[in-house]
């Protein structure tokens, strides 16, 4: 049995509006082994977001337990669940945003040094080696505005990469690609868990890029509808 490195119980979570209380997850179970590549899916409002916010401990559930590399979030200190983004977690978003003074290979570099890491030559062949698994190693000078949507895409995910964590959480990174180059970020990532074994975790309504998962999580007004990979 591979090792479990994401597991959730029973997460629940309420939202307080002006009518009442709102449950957005209704009691989410899931055990994700390690290195796998994981598609979240589900309508807009599901709660694909707030289901992968409360796993990065970037929010807490209402109820239920996240357990990280079998370590209760709530056994954590709020400085050490900020050690644990840093270090163990990359993330991707929607739009990118990449620091526009900065060329591609510094872009990545810059993520090094904010999870912690000495800049060396050891971490310049490191984000050399990033660039190339995204296939940019012909683009490492390039600042962001000479870099197409898709390109800048890559670049923030050999960013959320560098710092070799365990789990990359990914919202909706394709949402704003065309349907090749969305085809292509997901081929990356599942070559990620590949290449490096690292678990990703990625939001997606599309649903040509589905055949890529090694495991999928189905929501639908805030339950899990299916229960298998
Ligand atoms: N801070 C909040 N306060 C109140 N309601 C919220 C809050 N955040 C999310 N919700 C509600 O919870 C539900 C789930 O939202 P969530 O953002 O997780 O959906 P999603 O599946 O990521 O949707 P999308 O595909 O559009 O990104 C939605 O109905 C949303 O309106
Ligand atoms: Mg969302």
């Amino acid at each position: 049995m591979d090792n479990v490195i994401i597991k959730t119980k029973g997460i629940k979570r309420a939202f307080d509006t002006p009518a009442g209380k709102f449950w957005a997850l209704k009691g989410i179970d899931a055990e994700i082994p390690e290195g796998k590549f994981v598609i979240l899916r589900g309508r807009s409002g599901s709660g694909k977001t707030t289901y992968m916010n409360i796993i990065n401990s970037l929010d807490d559930p209402t109820e239920g337990d996240v357990f990280i590399d079998g370590v209760n979030l709530k056994d954590l200190s709020e400085k050490e669940r900020e050690n644990l983004r840093r270090t163990k977690m990359g993330f991707v978003f929607q739009s990118v945003s990449l620091i526009p003074s900065l060329n591609a290979f510094q872009n990545v570099e810059f993520s090094m040094r904010m999870a912690g890491m000495k800049i060396n030559k050891d971490t310049a062949r490191r984000v050399e080696e990033c660039l190339k698994l995204v296939g940019l190693g012909n683009r490492m000078n390039h600042m962001s505005a000479e870099m197409s949507g898709g390109e800048q895409q890559r670049v923030a995910i050999a960013r959320a990469l560098a710092h070799k964590p365990s789990i990359i959480f990914a919202d909706e990174p394709t949402a704003e690609l065309d349907s090749a180059m969305a085809a292509r970020v997901t081929e990356i990532f599942k070559e990620m868990t590949r290449k490096e074994g690292i678990t990703v975790l990625m939001t997606t309504h599309d649903v040509g890029l589905m055949g890529a998962a090694d495991m999928m999580i189905e929501l639908d007004n805030g339950e899990r509808i299916n229960a298998g990979e």
